[in-house]
């Protein structure tokens, strides 16, 4: 059985997983509005992939007959300035997140809670993906500055994300 402290380490990620599932979602929607249709689409599939992260702790807290305890989820900043801008957010959510994550594996691992823990690991190796790539897309915009050209080409190239199964809650 899961320390309380763990369960409620676990509700908060999944709580935590949720808020960033939705804050993509309204990054989605303003770069749709901004015309940049490949950065929207982009983040439709981050927010999807956050959903799944959260899935995937529900799912753990279940199968360890945890108590799931639903929080609720703040609303998301919705005015953005430019596709910079989204991207520099996006990318400073993922840092929280990945401190979040980290707090997580620290509760876990103190409670001596190993199957928390391995799952926790899962977590501190997709935010190394999860920071590099939105890194490198701000990296990228940041280069390009305003040149449209430029900025069509890497929008054209964030519509071609494909969804990723390493994402999945399985
Ligand atoms: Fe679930 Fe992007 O961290």
């Amino acid at each position: 059985m899961l320390s309380q402290a763990v369960q409620d380490a676990i509700n908060a990620q999944i709580n935590a997983e949720l808020h960033a599932s939705y804050s993509y979602l309204a990054m989605s929607a303003h770069c749709d509005h901004m015309n940049f249709t490949g950065a929207a689409h982009w983040f439709r599939l981050q927010s999807q992939e956050e959903y799944a992260h959260a899935m995937r702790l529900f799912d753990f807290l279940l199968a360890r007959h945890g108590k799931v305890e639903l929080r609720a989820v703040a609303q998301p900043r919705a005015e953005f300035g430019s596709i910079v801008d989204v991207f520099q957010r996006a990318y400073d959510q993922e840092r929280e997140v990945t401190q979040q994550i980290n707090r997580l594996y620290e509760t876990a691992f103190k409670e001596k809670a190993f199957d928390a823990v391995i799952q926790a690991e899962w977590f501190v190796n997709e935010q190394v993906e999860e920071e590099k790539s939105t890194r490198e897309v701000l990296a990228r915009l940041t280069m390009v500055k305003d040149d449209p050209a430029s900025l069509l080409d890497i929008d054209r190239e964030l519509g071609a994300r494909g969804p990723e199964a390493e994402g999945a809650a399985t």
